[in-house]
């Protein structure tokens, strides 16, 4: 008897991708307009925001793997080639990672610039000590990755549109809201 596998994402991988998405674009655009914000409150609190709702993202994204891992995936459909299933996992695994080292990379770069991370009061432990050397290469780090995230993610939306569009199969729809 062949046991028939989920033919869609459930609402839990879907609402976590949509709702993770549209944040993780929100702080990009916001991380890049920090630096044209003159110092004081507002500059504070908008820095501030994009933390805490950075560290909430990270939780977001290892409960999403671990989501991921346990239950079984909708299979691609049969006319894609195995290049195409490989670009489909190397894409999905680099966002993954992504999602998670951006984040800690963010918690590492405020912590050894001498900077708390407070998520909504909740002050984080220490987990590196003021550093100059350290948070210079933290800070790097963040826009690199950053914009690695950016070039990943245009393949990712080209992929999934030339499901939709060109290839005309479910692929996308089974990433959208609706039944
Ligand atoms: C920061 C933004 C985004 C991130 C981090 C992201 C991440 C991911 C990840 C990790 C998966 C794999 C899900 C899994 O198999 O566990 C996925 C699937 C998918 N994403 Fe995104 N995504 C983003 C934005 C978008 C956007 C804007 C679109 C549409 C234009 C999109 C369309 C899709 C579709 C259709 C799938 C399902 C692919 C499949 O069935 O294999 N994503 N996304
Ligand atoms: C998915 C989560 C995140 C994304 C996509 C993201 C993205 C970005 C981007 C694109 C920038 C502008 C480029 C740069 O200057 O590095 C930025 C700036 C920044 N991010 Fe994040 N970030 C995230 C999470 C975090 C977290 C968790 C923290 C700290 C707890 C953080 C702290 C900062 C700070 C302090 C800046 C300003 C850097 C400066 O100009 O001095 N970010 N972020």
């Amino acid at each position: 008897m062949t046991v028939a596998g989920p033919v869609r994402y459930d609402a839990v991988a879907r609402t976590l991708h949509w709702v993770m998405a549209a944040a993780i674009m929100a702080l990009w655009v916001v991380g890049h307009m920090i630096d044209a914000l003159p110092k004081g409150p507002v500059r504070s609190e908008v820095i501030g925001l994009h933390k805490a709702i950075g560290v909430v993202l990270l939780v977001l994204a290892v409960a999403r793997l671990a989501w991921r891992l346990a239950r079984p995936q909708p299979p691609l459909p049969a006319s894609m080639s195995a290049v195409e299933r490989l670009m489909a996992s190397a894409g999905h695994l680099a966002l993954y990672l992504l999602m998670v080292l951006i984040p800690v990379d963010g918690v590492l770069m405020s912590q050894s610039g001498g900077r708390e991370v407070s998520v909504f009061g909740l002050v984080l432990p220490t987990l590196v000590g003021k550093s100059d050397a350290l948070k210079e290469i933290f800070k790097g780090g963040h826009e690199v990755l950053g914009w690695v995230l950016a070039a990943v993610l245009v393949g990712h939306v080209a992929a999934a549109l030339r499901h939709r569009f060109i290839l005309r199969d479910d692929v996308m729809d089974r990433m959208l809201p609706g039944r």
